[in-house]
């Protein structure tokens, strides 16, 4: 019985992490020129223009997918970012979070610095 229990339990551990990971939805390649159109705010290196840019690289995936649901039905209000989200497919919206998500973050090095500042 306890080896069944065992069993089992690893089965459903498997299958957790099969589709914990397959969060990791669209095109990088295909994000990055996608991304052209966000780079003059959030910069080319996903880092941010300006400190009142938020960095994107090395962002969550999933939570920048979720902004980006947001600002495009408007339950979260920007005037600049509900019209850049609003003509987004749901592919496009994961084809351009892949691309940031897969940008090295510069949060670690941020200490003591502005936001934005190279
Ligand atoms: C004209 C400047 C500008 C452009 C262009 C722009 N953004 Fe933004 N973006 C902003 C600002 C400002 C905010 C912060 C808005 C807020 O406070 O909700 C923001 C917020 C975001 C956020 C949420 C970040 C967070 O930490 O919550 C995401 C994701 C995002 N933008 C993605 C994009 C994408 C993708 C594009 C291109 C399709 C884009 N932005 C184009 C200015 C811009």
């Amino acid at each position: 019985m306890q080896r069944r229990t065992l069993i089992v339990s690893l089965f459903a551990a498997t299958l957790l992490f099969a589709f914990g990971t397959a969060g990791a939805a669209g095109n990088i390649a295909a994000g990055k020129k996608k991304a052209a159109a966000c780079e003059a705010c959030h910069g080319a290196n996903g880092n941010g223009a300006a400190p009142n840019y938020p960095a994107l690289a090395g962002q969550y995936q999933d939570y920048m997918i979720q902004a980006l649901h947001e600002y495009k039905d408007g339950q979260r209000t920007n005037a600049i970012m509900n019209g850049m989200a609003a003509p987004l497919t749901d592919q496009d919206i994961d084809d351009i979070t892949a691309f940031f998500a897969s940008l090295p973050s510069k949060l670690s090095s941020l200490h003591g610095k502005v936001q934005g500042a190279k």
